[in-house]
Formats: structure tokens, sequence, C-alpha cells
């Protein structure tokens, strides 16, 4: 956890610097949580692309809709937009269907039930419009994106998939994503010349998708 006296209350890119750490250290300690690839069934393997399709099919464009309207300023605003005109134009939630369909792991009911109170504690953060932390989270979900494409792809691939657009698109377009978010960050700490809250109430939002993170791959958190 950050330390509250970590420099966190001057907004600019060398006092975002231990943010970027420990989100950096969020994203490798989930992906080094992983089981081996080797190790895991056929069923285990659908379940997890399957459970991955139900939380970020329609949810992801939401909650980008929702830190869209929970920023304050413009270059929060133009950098989340951009976001999501991509994520629209480019049908992504179509192109994760497919991704999912061409692996035989379209989420059934069972496999929305494994994820539906982690996913609902992220909706009701989202749904509190707090635009730092809501920028936050989707940073962090936009890095974590980034560096889990190979692993996703590699389940579907043993699957018997040979579908790769979405791993393929999002194993480099969310890398400039995630830049830019930072960027949106700092933009949006500029703006208040408030204290900022403490490191742990500004990463709640980062948090609980964390464990929404750890219960698709693992339906029993
Ligand atoms: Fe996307």
């Amino acid at each position: 956890m950050i330390p509250e006296s970590s420099g966190l209350m001057i907004p600019n890119r060398a006092h975002t610097a231990p943010i970027r750490e420990h989100i950096d250290r969020a994203i490798d300690d989930l992906l080094a949580s992983f089981p081996n690839l080797e190790e895991l069934c056929p069923d285990e393997r659908r379940g997890m692309v399957a459970r991955y399709t139900a939380v970020l099919e329609g949810n992801f464009i939401y909650w980008m809709t929702a830190a869209y309207l929970s920023v304050g300023s413009e270059e929060a605003h133009s950098i989340i937009q951009a976001n999501l005109h991509e994520e629209v134009r480019d049908n992504h939630p179509g192109m994760l269907r497919k991704f999912a369909i061409a692996a035989h792991a379209v989420p059934t009911d069972s496999d929305a039930l494994a994820v539906y109170r982690n996913l609902e504690n992220v909706r009701l953060f989202v749904g509190r419009l707090s635009g730092v932390r809501i920028v936050l989270m989707m940073t962090f979900f936009e890095g974590f994106i980034t560096r889990f494409m190979p692993y996703l792809a590699e389940l579907a691939k043993r699957q018997g998939s040979a579908e790769q657009e979405y791993t393929d698109v999002h194993g480099v377009c969310d890398v400039t994503h995630t830049q830019e978010l930072y960027r949106a960050l700092e933009a949006e700490m500029m703006l208040t010349h408030d204290p900022l809250p403490p490191a742990n109430n500004l990463l709640e939002g980062v948090e609980l998708l964390r464990t929404l993170i750890q219960n698709i791959i693992q339906p029993r958190v």
C-alpha cells in the first residue's frame, strides 16, 4: 500500500510515480498468482475465458463511460472519449464475443453467477462517480488487460481456437491506453486544490477490480 506521506498530493508525473509503481506491482502480483497453464484441465480453461467474457463484454465500455461522466478536466475528457470511440467504432465487445465462441467458452448462467458478487461491488463503486478513483481503476484495468493477453490467448488456443483478433488488438492498443489514462489522472489531480484522500481510499476501485479479476481466475474467491 502507498504510504500517505508519499507525495500523492502534488499532481505531476514525478509525484504520480508511487501510484504507477503500486499499480504495476498489483498487476505483477496478480499475474504471478495465476495457475500454470500446463496444470489446467479443459473445463478450468473454458471457465476462465467464459468468466473473463462475462465481466468484460458488457461492462468495460460502461465503466469507461462512468469515468467520462466523472472527470472534470478537458484533457481527461478528451483522452477517455478517444478510448470510448475506439471501443465502439472497432466493436470490441463483438470481438470478445467472437473470441469466446471460437474457444467454446460462451458464458453460461453459472459463469455469470460465479462472478456476480464481486462484479456488483465494482458496479456500486463505479456508481459513486468519483473521477480520480475511477480513472485509477481503469488505468489498472487497461494495464492488466495488456499483460494478460498472452495468457488468455494461450487458454483459447488450448481449447482448439484459432481466433486471436481480440488478444492481438488488446496486447498492443492497451499499452497506449494505459499511458493516456495516466495523463488523464494527472489532469484530474491538477483540478483540485484540496488534499487528495488517503492512498487506501484512492485505490478502492483498484482493490475491488483486483478481487473481481482474481474471481475470474478462481471461481470461488
Ligand atoms: Fe477494448
